[in-house]
């Protein structure tokens, strides 16, 4: 991985979303908004915004509208302009859309985020590749993946973005365990939601990755887990193996917004972020919470 530019993201956005049901059952989870802009496109911006110029989706046939999304819809655009609403051309438009390369996959069926990643074999080739979970949602600056592509210019290895999570919701995300005592940690070991009681540490993964392209033939020979699913936990213990994995503990806001309460949470927050609501918003809060 000497020297090699991150140049790709693989955004895995197959899942069937069933936390958010019935919400989900037609309308693919990647695009509920928070706010005005559907979850995905929050991901892609992160990614264009260390350098990354090809973006390749993992969909599903039921997700057409993430395609179009980042398609041009001439139709709305002439619209628009005959009706004088030209600052929404920059909206659904974006200039950042016109530099980005958009890739999509099928996966057709849903065995899982490891499966889904192994997909973007023959599109990646031997490049180091970024992945991002678009459920999950970042607030900082700099920004997670930027955090990441940091220790990945150190250190020439891959890197995950890992959060300190509290004892009783560990079972819920992969965790790792490391010697070091401080980020980035390199990691000994790392095991998919463990039972509270056997997690080996209080740091787990959150949805931001920069990939050595090794990780696809640790892809090819991981078994599927009880739920009959290819996790990507299982190729990386099966990668640092062989090479060094590096966990860089995120600084920051996050949040879970396949869970109802990240999803609500992140929407509070960003709506209090918004100079256009944040007056609004903070006095129907005081309003309704006194
Ligand atoms: P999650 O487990 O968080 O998403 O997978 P999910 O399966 O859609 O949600 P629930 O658990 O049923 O509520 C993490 C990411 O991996 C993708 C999902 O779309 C999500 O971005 N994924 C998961 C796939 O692309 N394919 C799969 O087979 C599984």
């Amino acid at each position: 991985m000497d020297n090699q530019k991150v140049k790709k993201a693989v955004l895995p956005v197959a899942g069937y979303g069933t936390r958010f049901l019935p919400a989900t059952k037609a309308t693919p989870k990647e695009m509920l908004p928070i706010i005005d802009k559907p979850l995905v496109q929050y991901a892609v911006e992160e990614a264009a915004q260390i350098g990354i110029k090809d973006i390749i989706f993992i969909t599903s046939h039921t997700k057409e509208s993430i395609e179009k999304h980042f398609n041009r819809s001439y139709e709305l655009e002439d619209k628009l302009i005959t009706s004088k609403k030209n600052t929404y051309l920059e909206k659904i438009n974006p200039d950042l859309f016109k530099d980005l390369t958009f890739t999509f996959i099928n996966q057709e069926e849903q065995l899982g985020l490891g499966h889904a990643i192994s997909l973007a074999k023959n599109e990646i080739q031997d490049e180091p590749f970024a992945v991002l979970l678009p459920d999950d949602l970042f607030f900082s600056e700099p920004s997670c993946m930027s955090q990441l592509l940091n220790v990945y210019n150190q250190y020439k290895s891959s890197v995950i973005a890992v959060n300190k999570i509290d004892k009783a919701n560990i079972h819920k995300y992969g965790v790792i365990s490391s010697k070091d005592n401080a980020s980035p940690y390199k990691i000994d070991f790392i095991v998919e939601k463990p039972h509270a009681k056997d997690a080996p540490s209080n740091i787990a993964v959150c949805g931001r990755y920069i990939l050595s392209s090794n990780i696809f033939e640790h892809l090819e020979n991981v078994k599927k887990d009880d739920s009959g699913e290819i996790q990507l936990t299982d190729a990386i213990q099966s990668l640092l193996e062989k090479e060094a994995v590096m966990a860089c503990l995120y600084e920051g806001e996050k949040y879970d917004c396949g869970s109802k309460k990240g999803f609500v949470e992140a929407t509070i927050k960003l709506a209090l972020n918004d100079d256009s609501l944040k007056k609004d918003i903070t006095s129907f809060i005081r309003e309704i919470v006194e």
